[in-house]
């Protein structure tokens, strides 16, 4: 771990990393790893927390691995990946132009709250609030909760996991995971879709934001921070359709300079319920 450390804070220095997988310019892109990946179906895991934890939720069926180390890894590195995720999105336009078409239709939608899963510092939850979305963020990680607070005083985030949210069923009007799901081993995955579908209205909008594989399958890669990987937009956007998703529209986005990997972003809706 003090290696680790003491690399991120390194490279850090060096201007050399950037948000999201703190290693894109390191140039250290080993070949990704298939992973085995089927779509089996499987409960939704989550991090059992301490009864003093904020999160009571009855969505929680078992305890994954991936939860507990995801979690432990980002507190370790919470102050480094803070500053370095802060002012991200100055440079990304594309980026940006697609949080704002998810805004824009969401606003449209109606006034209902929205969620950034897995919001890390809090820096997308704040400008999803600079669109005029009620937003608010849920992370694992309690130290990067703890910085999305500090930041952003005037917002709420929770900590818990985007597996089981404290939401009832249609209480969302928009769900934006950007750079979350990347964590979450592939094969259990699809009962995450599952969640955002039960706390999304019906109408209501998702935005993914991820790693591209470029051709290649689901594979693993060397993120600095705990294990992730690059998808298929195709695949997630096949994973979210088996969960009454319907797709909106996609972006690729080529790597700039200093990053590793092309982005997808993904915007899906939840059908609207049927009218009978
Ligand atoms: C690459 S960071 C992205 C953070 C932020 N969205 C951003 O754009 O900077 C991934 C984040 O997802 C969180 N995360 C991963 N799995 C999660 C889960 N199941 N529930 C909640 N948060 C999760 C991690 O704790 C971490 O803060």
């Amino acid at each position: 771990m003090l290696t680790l450390v003491v690399l991120l804070v390194v490279l850090a220095r060096g201007s050399l990393v950037r948000a999201h997988d703190l290693g894109d310019a390191t140039g250290g892109l080993g070949r990704g790893q298939p992973t085995g990946y089927g779509r089996t179906r499987r409960p939704v895991t989550d991090r059992r927390f301490s009864p003093t934890d904020e999160l009571q939720s009855s969505a929680v069926a078992e305890s994954s691995p991936y939860l507990t180390a995801t979690a432990d890894a980002y507190d370790a590195v919470a102050d480094l990946y803070a500053d370095l995720a802060r002012d991200s999105l100055d440079r990304l336009p594309l980026d940006r132009a697609m949080v704002a078409v998810f805004a824009e239709l969401v606003r449209a939608a109606g006034p209902r709250p929205v969620v950034e899963a897995g919001c890390g510092p809090g820096y997308m939850t704040a400008h999803l609030r600079d669109l005029g979305l009620d937003a608010f963020g849920v992370d694992l990680s309690p130290a990067l909760i703890d910085i999305a607070r500090k930041d952003h005083p005037d917002l709420r985030f929770e900590l818990g996991s985007m597996g089981a949210f404290d939401v009832a069923d249609g209480e969302l009007g928009g769900l934006v995971s950007w750079y979350s799901v990347i964590h979450i081993p592939p094969p259990e995955l699809p009962p995450y879709f599952a969640e955002f579908r039960r706390v999304l209205a019906p109408g209501g909008y998702l935005l993914l934001g991820f790693f591209e594989s470029e051709g290649g399958p689901v594979q693993q890669f060397d993120h600095k921070v705990t294990p992730a990987y690059r998808w298929p937009i195709d695949d997630l956007a096949a994973l979210a359709r088996e969960e009454e998703f319907v797709e909106v529209g996609r972006m690729l986005r080529e790597p700039l300079e200093d990053e590793r990997f092309r982005r997808g972003h993904l915007l899906m809706r939840r059908q609207a319920a049927a009218v009978s």
